[in-house]
């Protein structure tokens, strides 16, 4: 029997679930995560979201922040992790996804993280903060459309922290951004990635 062809970003994988367990080794945390089938980085935690995790601007102390696509959660545990007095929304279309997170922020001991659907998320909430590995393969007008939906969700002078592959088209996304209202500036290229930060521009009336 094949095996159904199954994206990252479906809301309920085809593929069968089969779990296992990952390593997010950093300087300052090291924790075993629960990864399944189905869902984004299940064979190990994505170089391009340890590059982020290493490079990226620690998260504010406290406040909103939130991770834009989630997958099984190891950009939220860490964040959250990190900044103990802030509270993270993880968010990701995929549910099995949503599932790992809550499960992985749980056995982490970390109560400071909601996961769920975007929707979930309530409206007129403002951020202090995104860090995303974005979901690139996705699409470019899907990936505008998603951006659209949340960089306007920062508060003033608040930063989003984009991963993006070299070759999957950090430098167009970056020129798309500043294109769109958004100061960009590539904080850090490793790897064949390069980490984003993302700001409103200063309005100009
Ligand atoms: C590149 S993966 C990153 C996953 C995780 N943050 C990590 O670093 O391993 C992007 C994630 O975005 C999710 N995604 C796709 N479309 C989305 C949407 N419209 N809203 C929220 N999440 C979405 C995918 O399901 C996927 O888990």
């Amino acid at each position: 029997m094949s095996i159904p062809k199954s994206h990252y970003f479906e809301a309920q994988p085809a593929v069968p679930s089969k779990p296992r367990t990952v390593r997010l080794h950093l300087a300052d945390l090291d924790l075993e995560l629960q990864a399944d089938r189905g869902v984004f980085g299940s064979k190990g935690i994505d170089a391009g979201t340890l590059v982020l995790l290493k490079e990226a601007p620690a998260p504010p102390p406290q406040g909103e922040i939130l991770d834009l696509g989630a997958g099984y959660g190891p950009i939220a545990v860490a964040l959250a992790r990190r900044a103990p007095n802030a509270h993270v929304w993880a968010v990701d279309v995929n549910e099995r996804a949503v599932e790992l997170t809550r499960a992985n922020a749980a056995a982490a001991g970390v109560a400071n993280v909601t996961a769920g659907a975007p929707e979930e998320v309530p409206a007129g909430l403002e951020f202090d903060a995104i860090y995303s590995n974005p979901p690139v393969r996705v699409g470019k007008a899907p990936l505008h459309r998603l951006l659209e939906t949340w960089l306007p969700r920062l508060k003033p002078a608040a930063a989003a922290y984009l991963v993006v592959q070299r070759n999957l088209g950090s430098d167009s996304l970056a020129r798309w951004l500043g294109e769109h209202g958004y100061v960009v500036a590539r904080l850090k290229s490793k790897k064949g990635y390069r980490v984003l930060e993302v700001r409103a521009a200063p309005s100009q009336a």
